[in-house]
């Protein structure tokens, strides 16, 4: 049996996190076992701690975003080998979840990481890029359909405009991203002012301060945007709905599916979407994932994708559960949290 490492486990629904010894496995055939150096929290993640939501049973483990070495693949891998720097997408299952020392990832749900890029700043991509490259590319019902097949380049969308609610947020640094390769003309982000300049760099052609304008005046300043992505979630994000033209796509990252039928409603027959990020679920997630992550790892080797910015919280693992207490009280702007798994002490 090979060592035991130490992971963050929740060990009842609703529970605290405790540190605990796990064995590390070996990945079966098509995985890929990575040795963590860094992973990075997801507002998402205290949410589902606190509902008890897409966890099926208990000890459980929390965590998706991860960046590392690899350190033994399974059969049929042949894309990754033995110390090459990677990147993925886990889950919310005791042998995917990012909060632990290993973790085993399916290779496809893999890239390899540019030596321009830190573990940290791996980190912070892979679920805030998912989110934005479905919601716009995939086909409908995941995405607005932009670029169904994933092929790269893709058709250019010169002239049109995108507004982007909550630019700053990590999801929305990437859709800002992802809309400039798209060639959108006109790139909105709606963020607060202190951000206006990175977003500038990142491809926004123009900033609204969130303090000085509200949503509904928003409506009245960009009248007519194709797409409009709500990367915020709050139940203003109707706005998506209103803003975007009849002929555009509202998306959201808003799953719960009474907000998103009160937002169709306020959109009366336009196209909406809610995006989901996960790969690991049935439905076709898993398809879209597996299209998705070549073109990341293309974007990526390109140097085309720019990570977010980020704050390391010391002291390992045990430092997740503020991390999540900090976003779920809001107080975290423009920077994505990373911990560094190999520093935890029992
Ligand atoms: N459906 C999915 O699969 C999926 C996937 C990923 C994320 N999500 C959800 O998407 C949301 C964003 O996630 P994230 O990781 O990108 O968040 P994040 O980076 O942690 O979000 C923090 C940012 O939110 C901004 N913000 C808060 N309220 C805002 C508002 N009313 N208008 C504009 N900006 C606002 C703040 O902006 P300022 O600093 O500018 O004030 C702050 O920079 C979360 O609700 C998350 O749960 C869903």
């Amino acid at each position: 049996m090979s060592p035991p490492q130490l992971a963050l486990l929740l060990e009842e629904p609703k529970g605290d996190f405790v540190v605990r010894q796990k064995e590390i496995q070996t990945p079966p055939p098509g995985e890929v076992l990575i040795k963590i150096h860094a992973a990075a929290l997801n507002p998402g993640e205290w949410k589902v701690h606190r509902s008890g939501a897409l966890i099926e049973s208990y000890p459980a483990m929390l965590g998706t975003d991860t960046a590392g070495e690899v350190e033994a693949v399974g059969e049929g891998v042949t894309k990754f080998k033995k110390g090459d720097r990677v990147l993925g997408s886990g889950f919310f299952t005791l042998d995917r979840g990012a909060y632990q020392q290993y973790s085993l990832i399916p290779a496809v749900f893999l890239a390899k990481l540019p030596d321009t890029l830190s573990y940290d700043e791996g980190a912070t991509l892979p679920m805030a890029f998912v989110t934005a490259a479905k919601g716009l590319l995939a086909a409908e019902p995941f995405g607005a359909g932009l670029n169904p097949s994933f092929e790269w380049p893709t058709t250019q969308h010169s002239g049109e405009t995108a507004l982007v609610i909550g630019g700053s947020t990590s999801v929305g640094q990437l859709v800002i991203q992802v809309l400039k390769l798209l060639g959108f003309t006109n790139i909105v982000a709606y963020a607060s002012k202190k951000h206006h300049a990175f977003l500038t760099e990142l491809g926004a052609t123009q900033c609204v301060d969130r303090a000085a304008v509200s949503l509904d005046a928003l409506a009245d300043l960009i009248p007519s945007a194709h797409i409009v992505y709500d990367c915020v979630a709050a139940d203003e994000g109707f706005a998506a709905s209103k803003i975007v033209r009849s002929d555009g796509c509202a998306i959201t990252v808003d799953i719960v599916s009474e907000r998103s039928d009160a937002a169709k409603e306020v959109g009366k027959g336009k196209k909406f979407v809610a995006v989901f990020a996960v790969s690991f679920l049935p439905g076709g997630h898993g398809e879209v994932g597996e299209m998705l992550w070549p073109l990341f790892g293309k974007l990526l080797e390109q140097g085309l994708i720019k990570p977010n910015r980020f704050e390391i919280l010391p002291g390992g693992l045990k430092a997740v559960a503020g991390g999540l207490d900090k976003l779920a009280r809001d107080e975290v702007s423009g920077v994505k949290l990373v911990v560094h798994p190999q520093e935890t002490v029992l």
